[in-house]
């Protein structure tokens, strides 16, 4: 299979931009919003992977935990970077905690990248310090990257208060796209699955193109799975089949593939099928062709530009466990 990323110059060109801004003081904070699969983490992964010699980065995920561990993601981000931070959350200190993560991404020699993946996930605890430090990112030298998928935030999502309370403040919303049929048949590379099948098949989530070329050519002639609503529809992540992560989806998939009959002419269903059932899916414009990895070297330069582009209203919904 073909590696590298695709598709994504221009998220990674204003991911690179929020950065050159930071750096020159003006913090800001990017959203990165998209369905299971769709290249969220990698995206991310490949910004702070960048030639960033001076740029702290600092980075931690919410898990899905039945009872989500209080600060998590805050945690796992200082772990290791910040005695100050450590001791202050050893402590529980909530309001030197609030300033001192505020301090931590204002550090007038070098900016900081602070990800915090997965939000839909997130303990109130964490969600209350992003929103306290993304209300004033702007006078940090931070870009504060904040991921989730958006079709598993509905509008009673304790995130809301934190993705729609944003007014005044500068706000990047990436929404990560499905990839090109182009892109689908470069990242199954040498496989004899046709790669209009699988562009077919996948709807252009990388996640479940990796899956299918990983499952082998035979998926297809065996009655693989396929999206409903044809390529441009996302795979879905709710659902019967409930399932909280692409690859916990995945085996289920398999399972289902080697142990349920279908009626005759009729494929198993797919997660993504299955997942597709419960929500709405939001269209999405494929781009028309691959484009190539972006090395970091020739991302494109940096911009000072900021999109603030805030949208929504809070839930007023207040929900405390620190
Ligand atoms: N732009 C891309 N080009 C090539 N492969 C990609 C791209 N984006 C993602 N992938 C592949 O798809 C897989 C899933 O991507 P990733 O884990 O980043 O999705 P995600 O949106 O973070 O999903 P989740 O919501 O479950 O965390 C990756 O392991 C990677 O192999
Ligand atoms: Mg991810």
């Amino acid at each position: 299979m073909a590696a590298g990323l695709l598709e994504r110059t221009e998220e990674l060109g204003t991911l690179d931009a929020a950065l050159a801004s930071a750096a020159g003081g003006r913090g800001s904070v990017v959203l990165v919003a998209g369905e299971a699969g769709i290249g969220k983490s990698t995206l991310i992964r490949s910004f702070t992977a960048g030639p960033w010699a001076d740029t702290r980065v600092l980075a931690g995920a919410c898990d899905d935990l039945i009872t989500p561990r209080t600060l998590g993601a805050v945690r796992e981000a200082f772990s290791g970077r910040s005695p100050r931070l450590e001791e202050l959350l050893a402590r529980g200190a909530r309001d030197d905690l609030l300033a001192g993560v505020l301090a931590e991404l204002t550090d007038p020699v070098r900016p900081t990248v602070l990800v915090v993946e997965d939000v839909h996930w997130a303990d109130d605890a964490t969600l209350d310090v992003l929103r306290y430090v993304c209300r004033r990112v702007e006078r940090t030298s931070a870009v504060v990257v904040v991921s989730y998928r958006d079709d598993e935030i509905g509008r009673d999502h304790p995130a809301q208060r934190l993705l729609g309370g944003l007014t005044g403040v500068p706000v990047h919303r990436l929404a990560v796209p499905h990839l090109s049929a182009a892109a689908v048949a470069s990242l199954a590379g040498g496989t004899a699955l046709a790669s209009a099948e699988l562009y077919r098949l996948t709807g252009g989530n990388p996640f479940y193109v990796t899956e299918v070329v990983a499952d082998g050519d035979g998926a297809a002639a065996t009655g693989a799975p396929r999206p409903r609503g044809g390529a441009r529809r996302a795979p879905r992540t709710r659902g019967r089949w409930s399932c909280s992560t692409p690859a916990r989806s995945s085996r289920r998939w398999r399972r289902s593939r080697s142990s349920t009959s279908s009626a005759p002419g009729r494929p198993p269903r797919s997660p993504a099928a299955d997942c597709a059932t419960s929500a709405s899916a939001r269209s999405r414009t494929v781009r028309a062709g691959p484009r190539a990895p972006t090395p970091p070297a020739s991302r494109p330069g940096r911009s000072t530009s900021c999109a603030c582009s805030p949208r929504g209203s809070p839930t007023g919904r207040s929900r405390h466990g620190w």
